[in-house]
């Protein structure tokens, strides 16, 4: 497993989302590992972790992190997914709740796809195969920003299409399968016990804020962050922003 590992205290796990690699999560090693271990992966079959499954499902990420905190000696961690990393988080909440300090549930949503949309995961899995995902990537990434990052930071623009420009099309085809067969995970919201933070944008065009506030009503011991202006990336857009939420979820674990 390819990860990145800098800092120490709480061991903070971040997870990506579709179709990104661990570099999505660069401001986060920089600006939060001077007051905790942050630890990034690559999940299986993106960024350099070469893997030729048909289909990934959320349980099987949930696994490999599970096992790479065993590796790494980490008992309980902060675990923190960012859309389908958030798909993860929430697999791995339900696999191994004894395994987690807290959550941070960023731009996701704990319900399953419609019909509509597995049609659409199943369409990304035939275009990426067939075509390759130059053009996916260039249509997801500038999707994945608000309006406003747009105008001001095209260079976050580029570097997010670069990221996903350079996944494999097996990647985006087992991922987007695995994404339709995800589970309706509303139920163990009431369940989970441990700080939870909820991070949304609200210029999200992805996944609407909408479902984060569902989110955090249902959880006991939530807390929501609507980051303003942010996109589906506040981690990139608004940094300053999203690190003082985490913090501020830290001091509670
Ligand atoms: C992501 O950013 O991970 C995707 O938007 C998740 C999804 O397609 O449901």
């Amino acid at each position: 497993m390819h990860y990145d590992d800098r800092g120490s205290g709480t061991p903070l796990l971040l997870i990506h989302g579709f179709p990104h690699d661990r570099t999505l999560w660069a401001p986060q090693l920089d600006g939060l590992s001077a007051h905790l271990r942050v630890i990034a992966p690559d999940l299986r079959g993106f960024g350099a972790w070469m893997d030729d499954r048909a289909v990934l499902t959320m349980d099987d990420h949930a696994r490999d992190l599970r096992q790479l905190l065993d590796d790494l000696g980490i008992t309980r961690a902060v675990v923190c997914g960012l859309s389908m990393g958030g798909y993860v988080a929430l697999a791995f909440a339900a696999l191994f709740p004894e395994r987690l300090r807290g959550l941070v549930l960023s731009n996701t949503r704990a319900g399953a796809d419609t019909e509509e949309a597995r049609k659409g995961r199943k369409a990304t899995a035939d275009r990426a195969l067939t075509e390759g995902v130059q053009g996916l990537a260039a249509e997801l990434a500038p999707k994945m920003f608000s309006a406003t990052t747009r105008e001001h930071r095209p260079d976050l623009v580029d570097r997010v299409r670069t990221m996903l420009a350079r996944q494999r099309p097996q990647a985006y085809a087992a991922a987007s399968l695995g994404m339709a067969q995800r589970p309706d995970r509303q139920d163990l919201l009431p369940a989970i016990d441990v700080p939870t933070l909820v991070i949304t944008g609200s210029a999200d065009e992805m996944i609407a804020p909408a479902e984060s506030h569902r989110m955090a009503q249902a959880i006991k011991n939530a807390t929501l962050v609507e980051i303003p202006d942010a996109g589906h990336l506040p981690n990139l857009e608004a940094e300053a922003a999203f690190h003082a939420a985490i913090t501020g979820l830290v001091t509670r674990v």
